[in-house]
This record gives C-alpha cells, sequence and structure tokens, in this order.
C-alpha cells in the first residue's frame, strides 16, 4: 500500500482522510500541521497513527506521497520541501501564488521524476463529466463561448476568520477561480490569452460572524475580477468572479454551441444537474449523469494520481493544469493592472474521462 502523510489539519483535512479511510488502498500513516493540537485531534478523529511535524514528515523514508492541505501561501514552499525530500505531492488549489514559483515546482517534479497533482478534482464527478461526454458527442455542436459566474458578497458573514480571503493568494479570483477555471479546460482545452479588469470596492470588510462581529478587516487583493480569456480551440469565455455582489441570478457556467447551449452544474461540487436546450426547444432538457467508476469525494483526484504511480500512467488533477489554470489567474491580474492582453505561456490538455461503470480494481485495466 502506498502510504502518504496529510500535511495542514485544518478544515478540509477531515474529508481527506475520510476519503483515504474509504478507498482503502492508500494507508495514511500520519498527518503534520504547525499547530500540534491540530495534528492530534485530526490523527484522534480518523484513527492516523501519527500526529507529527512537516520535518519529522519528510525525513521518513517509508512515506511515499504527501497530501498538502495548507493554506494558499504556504503551498509551494512545503510542495517545495516534499519533493525535495522524494515524496510526489498532491496539493490543495491554488497551486501555489506565484506563476515563476508554480512553474519550479511543475519543472522540479520533472526533474524528480516524481508526481505532481492539485485539486480541484470536482471535474471528476458525475457532473462535468457528463458535461464532456455532451460535448465530445457533439450535443451543442462546436462550443464557441462560455459565461462563468461566482458571484458572491464575501465571507465575513459566516466565517468566523475570513481575513486569509482577502489576503494575497486569496480573494474571489484565487479562492473559487480555480473551479470555474478547472472546468472550463476540461470543457473547451487549453486557453491562449487573457484580458481582464479588477478592482477592490472596499478597502475595509466588516466581519459580521461571531466571535470578532464588527471587526474591519483590510483588503489586499482584488474583490471583483471580471476576465475575457481565448481558448485555442477560439472559443471565449467570460469569467467573473466577486466578493463584491449582494445578489445576481447569474451562477455557475454556461457553454454556447453552434447547436445547443449547456448548461453545466455547480464546479465547486461533484454533481448537479446537467442542461441542454437548443434553439426551438421549448425547455432545458435535462441529461441523465455518466455512470462513474470513482466515489465524488474530495482527495479522489489524489487518489488517481497514487493509482497512476501504479499503472505509469497520466493523473488527471495534473500540476501542468494547475499551472495552467495559476497562470490564467496572474495574467488576470497582470492585465488589470497593465491594461494589456496577456498571451499565456503554459499549456495542457484536458484529462482522459473516467470510465464508466468499472468496478474500482479494474479502474487501472
Ligand atoms: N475549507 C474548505 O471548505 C476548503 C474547500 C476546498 C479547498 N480548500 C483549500 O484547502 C486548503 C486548506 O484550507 P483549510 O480551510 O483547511 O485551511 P485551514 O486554515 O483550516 O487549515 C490549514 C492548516 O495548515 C496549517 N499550516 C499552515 N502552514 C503550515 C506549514 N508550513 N506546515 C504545516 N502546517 C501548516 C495550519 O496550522 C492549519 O491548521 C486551502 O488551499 C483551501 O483553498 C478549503
Amino acid at each position: 500500500m502506498t502510504a502518504i502523510a496529510i500535511v495542514g489539519c485544518g478544515v478540509i483535512a477531515p474529508a481527506y482522510a475520510q476519503t483515504f479511510a474509504e478507498l482503502g488502498f492508500v494507508d495514511l500513516v500520519a498527518c503534520a500541521d504547525a499547530i500540534p493540537e491540530r495534528a492530534a485531534a485530526l490523527a484522534a478523529a480518523h484513527d492516523i497513527p501519527r500526529a507529527t511535524t512537516l520535518d519529522d514528515v519528510l525525513a521518513d523514508p517509508t512515506i511515499d506521497c504527501i497530501v498538502n492541505l495548507t493554506p494558499p501561501l504556504a503551498h509551494t514552499a512545503v510542495s517545495d520541501a516534499a519533493l525535495r525530500a522524494g515524496k510526489s505531492v498532491f496539493s490543495e488549489k491554488p497551486l501555489g501564488v506565484d506563476l515563476d514559483e508554480g512553474r519550479a515546482l511543475v519543472a522540479l517534479a520533472a526533474d524528480l521524476g516524481l508526481r505532481l497533482g492539485c485539486a480541484p478534482d470536482t471535474f471528476f464527478g458525475a457532473g462535468l463529466q457528463t458535461c464532456r461526454a455532451v460535448i465530445a458527442d457533439g450535443f451543442i455542436g462546436e462550443p464557441i463561448a462560455a459565461n462563468a459566474f461566482f458571484l458572491g458578497s464575501g465571507p465575513e458573514s459566516w466565517h468566523p476568520h475570513p481575513d486569509i480571503f482577502y489576503r494575497r493568494g486569496a480573494g474571489p479570483m484565487f479562492d473559487m477561480g480555480p473551479y470555474y477555471l478547472t472546468t472550463l479546460v476540461q470543457l473547451l482545452g487549453p486557453a491562449r490569452a487573457v484580458s481582464a479588469a479588477a478592482r477592490i470596492t472596499h478597502a475595509e470588510r466588516t466581519i459580521g460572524s461571531e466571535p470578532r462581529r464588527g471587526e474591519r478587516i483590510p483588503v489586499e487583493v482584488p474583490t471583483h475580477v471580471s476576465s475575457a480569456i481565448e481558448f485555442a480551440s477560439g472559443a471565449i469565455a467570460t469569467v467573473v468572479t466577486s466578493f463584491d455582489v449582494q445578489a445576481s441570478r447569474y451562477r455557475n457556467i454556461e457553454i454556447y454551441g453552434t447547436e445547443a447551449t449547456l448548461s453545466v452544474p455547480d464546479p465547486n461540487y461533484f454533481e448537479g444537474p446537467v442542461r441542454v436546450r437548443a434553439l426551438g426547444d421549448t425547455e432545458w432538457r435535462e441529461i441523465p449523469p455518466r455512470p462513474s467508476a470513482l466515489p465524488a469525494r474530495r482527495g479522489i483526484g489524489a487518489a488517481d494520481m497514487l493509482w497512476a504511480i501504479g499503472s505509469g500512467r497520466a493523473h488527471r488533477a495534473s500540476g501542468d493544469l494547475a499551472l495552467h489554470v495559476l497562470e490564467m489567474m496572474t495574467a488576470s491580474f497582470a492585465s488589470a493592472e497593465r491594461g494589456e492582453r496577456i498571451a499565456l505561456t503554459t499549456d495542457c490538455m484536458p484529462a482522459e474521462l473516467i470510465p464508466t461503470g468499472l468496478p474500482l480494481h479494474t479502474f487501472d485495466d
């Protein structure tokens, strides 16, 4: 069994620990956090044998892979250290916050012959896999354009510690953009250029949740980002991510084809209704979900990477994909700052579709 360790035992870590326990073929031998009590709590709740430190994990030659669930600003440093210690890495999104650091990470993994994967993995779910099959089967004709909207009023109304959402590495683009951009790459292929406008609407935000209700926090990153993305296929997507919108009827993603429109479910989730409507249709047609061989849970992208190591195939939630998404995000900010259209320098191919209906043990056959 592949021995792995979780680094970063915060809010999202239990979901990963549960996925690994359910899959059975992964041996979660340790968990580490800069705050020892958090590692101890995760270990106790999920029967993980060792609650420890990052240094201890890195020094342990029996651990093959680390799953990096630290906050975005720590991602590249932790992933870099793990790769240099000879371990494959699966990171939460984003791959990093700086394009050059992300590029160096992908190159390092390739040089060392190690795997590097990155969330999001929601495109493994029946919702987005069905959308891919709908496009591949020609249901909507040639995809020519898309709209993708994440429009909200910001997490300070409900999150107890919303500070990080307004710091570098977050904001609506870095926090939610990876779900929307990864989905667009899976559906439309790689992008070639980005033009964007962005703004910081309020220099400070007021926390509305307990225990810090009324406290004001500074805003370091754009809170409304509007990007026009040109894809290699010729398709054009409008992507808007915002923490400045009080209410909206626009949500999720639509793909406009020459023959019909595809309504894509929320890319933050694994499932959701897939609908198609052509000119002349009196209503949207719901497409039955494509059955999947895989459980739809966070962490499945990491599991796919570990399976792929065994069989030598490419893994789906790849470093190349995450780097391409990182460049779309950094290019959006650069375009907005400079008032220029930015040509992208990275590339990737959509992942292989997930086989339908196979029992798990035949997944790699
Ligand atoms: N919370 C969610 O619902 C959610 C959902 C999807 C993805 N994510 C992503 O998961 C990642 C983690 O998010 P979270 O909400 O669990 O954050 P969190 O702040 O709850 O947990 C992060 C943990 O990492 C630890 N940490 C920080 N630096 C470290 C280091 N150098 N070494 C070891 N431990 C370190 C912190 O002490 C903390 O316990 C982020 O990239 C986030 O974007 C979160």
